[in-house]
């Protein structure tokens, strides 16, 4: 028996052991905000992504004071190292990278690890061949190339605790090493083999508790689809005909999605608890679909994206790229984020692609960064390989090293960070208008595409671009987002909405929000199944139309005409309207329709909602949209700009600092009303400003 004296002890020790367990959970979770620049020691994290392993240790030291000299202050090391960290299974060696982070160190240069699991050991598929993912016609990949594995393979997950455990056990104390980043780009390939079908079926389990409710949800009783057992249920893989459920795609879609949450949060796990104090991200693709960013990137300290804004032609196109910052940046409640991979050369695997961009476009697309709301650059990469698949992939330095014209616009950029790294510090890109983006929406237009030329992300740049030209900012928003703070929420192409995302917007729109929707919007449940009401479904009644006929893009022309007897060119889709409370704005003008109603324009509570049933061929059809939506909302446009010329803000107390950027080969001249301060030169501005080609001025007023 145990005397009094026992028992409190024994209270006291598992009340102390309570308190630890509540602490470790506590450090477990990511923070609430974070601050490149404090993480990085008061620094504007400015970097390369660099692989020392690539070259002779004798160049490191060189490569060092190169980068120093250019204002680099940081690098990722080590994310497809896995061989050489584990040579020999459980047997590791980190010597070659403690040797190179001192290097590093001693020239100021901290670095993010990357955990090499992108890129498994030969060994490793050697012993366990089932590492490999399966593709649909169920043959398994083989070694070679990267990420090619199964994400619910015992052994793969086994030997990623491995490695990541070591890892963060060797570096837990290491000063130089600030934080980690996870894997490589987490999205493809879908595996289809047995491990992930029971997965599959174990996540579907957990989310309809019963077969009657899954198969009422996916209305499997087309095409005797009915499930009598869970271990009936297929992957989306490929049969004969193709087509699957479309509520089972979108499921398996949502699960592929949380699947990579699920591996990223594992390491992070391990991360958090080995390495306490060290910052963990993810490389992001931006507007990269085959993952929610909103749900993947909630374990991480921040978001890091890779940007390569040379995968477009037209360089002076700058927004594909805006949108992927805003895009990346809304993910994680619009904190400031970083983008780990920076263009820093042309582009090519087995050929270039593209062609070479001027010198100084580089330093603009990073600015371009800045402006939308990055605190950290690291350009990809520190020197082209020698070796490998990349060796057409352009880094700042070619092999041979020579500072080149590139270096000199990152050494230019690097010196400039440095002096306005305390005027950047704490201010955000802040925006009236948000853009909602759809995750479910998007992964069902892939499974059904609607017609041939439909184009969810093209949706998206259309209404962003039309703002960003009016030099208004655009946050961008997912279904769980916050909608208070803004006066304008655009929703194209709203496909599938839930009940919650349903009353939200007309909470939005009640309190004096303007909503605007585009056709196919509110057609299909959370289970991808197409709604019984009137289109737009539950949205019909705040948006105060009808839909009964509509008319999908045969190659026909059409046009709008607006209420001055403007034309514009529109494609896609036609919805044809009745107007229930809303007024017609614009009326087709051919076809048995014409004359009926193509958009629409309600008053719902305080608010509005536009209905736009078409999409516009012609950017300055939107731009015109834009400036109606800002009488209405109370907005105020920018300056109208240049085309290839872009102005954002950052704002901290109520200040702004403003970045123009001109992607063109001329010099730009922008009106902006004043005469500003120039924080680059010091030098004062007049109202009239003019930029050099592919240059930029970061403005304030003084
Ligand atoms: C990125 C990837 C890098 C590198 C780069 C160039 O997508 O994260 O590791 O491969 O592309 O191909």
């Amino acid at each position: 028996m145990k005397t009094r004296v026992e028992v409190m002890v024994a209270l006291l020790v598992s009340a102390f052991i309570l308190t630890l367990c509540a602490a470790s959970a506590q450090a477990q979770a990511p923070p609430k905000s974070f601050d490149l620049i404090d993480w990085n020691g008061g620094k504007f994290v400015y970097g390369v992504d660099y692989y020392p392993e690539h070259w002779d240790e004798v160049q490191w030291e060189r490569d060092a004071v190169m980068m120093q000299a250019a204002g680099i202050n940081f690098v990722r090391l080590g994310e497809f190292a896995w061989v050489k960290m584990e040579p020999v299974e459980g047997k590791f060696d980190f010597a070659w990278l403690d040797r190179a982070l001192k290097v590093l160190n001693v020239h100021g240069i901290k670095a993010v690890l990357g955990t090499p699991t992108a890129s498994p050991p030969a060994w490793l598929y050697a012993k366990f061949p089932d590492i490999a993912a399966m593709d649909e016609n169920g043959v398994r990949y083989r070694y070679g190339s990267r990420r090619n594995y199964c994400l619910h393979s015992p052994s793969f997950l086994a030997a990623t605790r491995r490695v990541v455990s070591a890892m963060a056990t060797h570096y837990r104390n290491h000063p130089g090493v600030i934080g980690w980043q996870i894997d490589n780009e987490l999205g493809d390939p879908i595996c289809y083999d047995p491990y992930c079908r029971a997965a599959f079926q174990k996540w579907c389990r957990a989310k309809y508790k019963t077969l009657e409710a899954l198969n009422k949800a996916w209305g499997t009783i087309f095409w005797g689809h009915t499930y009598l057992a869970w271990t009936e249920i297929p992957l989306p893989w490929n049969t004969l005909g193709g087509a699957h459920n479309p509520s089972l795609a979108l499921d398996h879609r949502r699960f592929h999605s949380d699947a990579m949450r699920d591996y990223l949060k594992l390491q992070a796990e391990i991360l958090r608890k080995l390495s306490p104090g060290k910052a963990i991200t993810h490389n992001d693709m931006g507007m990269y679909d085959g993952v929610d960013y909103s749900q993947l990137n909630a374990p991480l300290d921040f978001v890091a994206w890779d940007n390569y804004p040379m995968f477009g032609e037209n360089y002076s196109d700058y927004a594909g790229t805006g949108l992927g910052h805003d895009l990346m940046r809304g993910s994680k409640n619009n904190q400031n984020f970083m983008v780990m991979e920076e263009q820093g050369g042309l582009p090519g695997w087995d050929i270039f692609w593209g062609r070479q961009a001027a010198p100084g476009l580089y330093r603009a697309w990073a600015y371009q960064a800045v402006a939308h709301g990055a605190d950290g650059i690291c350009y990809f990469r520190w020197r082209t390989s020698r070796y490998g698949t990349e060796q057409y992939w352009q880094g700042v330095l070619d092999q041979d090293s020579y500072p080149n014209a590139r270096y000199q616009a990152v050494s230019q950029m690097g010196k400039e960070l440095a002096q306005i790294t305390g005027l950047l510090k704490g201010s955000k890109a802040v925006s009236p208008v948000a853009l909602l983006v759809s995750p479910d929406s998007r992964w069902a237009f892939h499974i059904q595409p609607l017609v041939k030329d439909f184009d969810y992300n093209r949706q998206l740049r259309l209404y962003y671009s039309a703002f960003r030209r009016a030099s208004v900012g655009v946050n961008v928003v997912f279904p769980q987002s916050d909608f208070t703070s803004y006066k304008v929420i655009v929703a194209p192409s709203l496909f599938v909405v839930d009940p919650a995302l349903v009353a939200k917007l007309e909470d939005f729109v009640k309190k004096g929000g303007t909503l605007v929707l585009s056709y196919r919007s509110g057609v299909k449940d959370e289970h991808n199944v197409v709604t019984n009401q009137t289109l737009p479904g539950p949205l019909a009644e705040m948006a105060g139309i009808a839909i009964h006929d509509f008319d999908p893009q045969t190659n026909q022309e059409q046009e709008l005409e607006d209420g001055e007897g403007e034309r514009h060119p529109a494609r896609i889709w036609f919805d044809i309207l009745d107007l229930t409370t809303a007024g017609s704005i614009a009326t087709y003008t051919k076809g048995y329709y014409a004359g009926k109603p193509g958009a629409s324009f309600n008053q719902y509570g305080q608010g509005h909602v536009v209905y736009l049933g078409t999409e516009l061929s012609k950017s300055e059809s939107y731009s015109k949209l834009v400036g109606a939506l800002a009488e209405a909302a109370g907005l105020t446009l920018g300056p109208s700009l240049p085309e290839g010329v872009e102005l954002a803000a950052r704002e901290k107390d109520g200040k702004r600092i403003l970045f123009l950027l001109n992607y063109t080969d001329k010099p730009q001249t922008v009106s902006l009303g004043q005469a500003l301060q120039n924080v680059l030169t010091g030098q004062s501005e007049p109202a009239e400003v003019s930029v050099p080609a592919f240059d930029v001025k970061v403005l304030v007023n003084p």
